[in-house]
């Protein structure tokens, strides 16, 4: 696999020599902190055909069978104070938006902040995760991403059955995986180049991508509070205005959107 994904990559990828392959890890973000904490370089990409403990936001677990998806992790060593990456997964969405377009053919959307949604199924996810120096900075970020590109409906688990989809089944052809990993690798490094520098155009292009905005969503969390998505801010925060009349911004957490993921009521 991996000189598949190297024979898609220029030869004078600036990541190229920086990839490591994994035929089965517990997760390639858990690996990935390890690296960068004991000083694998900017650019790092952990690449896996399995994990057997694939991780998501807010604790959940991230379904990760052999060799019927993309399981990548990078190390990126942003000069930035924690505020400044506060839309990093946004542009790591969007980034993912432009891989599955280049190989696919068809562009995903993204449930805010970090699912990657085709025909109304979350195709896959993104986990991003930040280590601090003692002094507040920024040492390291690691961003997560798995893709789901070939499983059939009866691949995935009962619980997630209704809400997963994968490329392959979505779009009725076989995916070259080697070629998406490689088309992700080159838009994450083109985001990462692109992060501080070119925040705003991110951003409008992730406002573009948020199939979320403009729906009507049910915050989670200790609110059950329901209203309209009407913007993401300068920071990738999604901006809702409730039923009440108030504006709220919503930082983190779960926010359901109508008309996804069984969400209808
Ligand atoms: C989510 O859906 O909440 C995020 C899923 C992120 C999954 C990827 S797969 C590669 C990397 N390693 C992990 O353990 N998680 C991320």
């Amino acid at each position: 696999m991996l000189s598949s994904v190297l024979s898609h990559l220029p030869k004078t990828h600036p990541w190229r020599e920086h990839i490591i392959w994994f035929d089965s890890i517990d997760s390639t973000n858990t690996h990935a902190k390890a690296l960068a904490a004991a000083g694998a370089p900017h650019g790092t990409i952990l690449l896996a055909g399995h994990q057997t403990q694939g991780r998501g936001r807010m604790g959940r677990s991230f379904h990760s069978p052999e060799s019927k998806g993309i399981y990548l992790s990078v190390i990126l060593r942003p000069d930035c104070p924690p505020a400044g990456l506060m839309h990093l997964t946004c542009a790591a969405g969007t980034a993912m938006c432009d891989a599955v377009e280049a190989v696919c053919g068809i562009r995903p959307g993204v449930k805010w902040i970090n699912d990657l949604v085709l025909r109304r199924r979350k195709v896959g996810g993104i986990l991003t995760e930040l280590a601090l120096r003692a002094d507040g900075t920024v040492d390291h970020a690691v961003v997560g991403i798995g893709i789901n590109c070939s499983q059939s409906a009866g691949d995935f688990p009962e619980d997630i059955a209704h809400i997963a989809g994968s490329l392959a089944m979505l779009t009725g052809k076989e995916v070259d995986r080697a070629l998406l990993a490689a088309e992700m690798i080159r838009a994450l490094q083109s985001m990462s180049t692109a992060l501080l520098t070119d925040k705003k155009a991110i951003l409008s292009q992730y406002r573009s991508d948020c199939v979320t905005l403009g729906k009507q969503v049910r915050l989670m969390g200790n609110r059950t509070d329901r209203g309209y998505a009407l913007d993401v801010d300068e920071d990738g925060a999604l901006i809702v205005g409730l039923h009440d009349g108030s504006v709220t911004t919503v930082q983190s957490g779960e926010v359901s959107v109508r008309g996804l993921y069984g969400y209808s009521d």
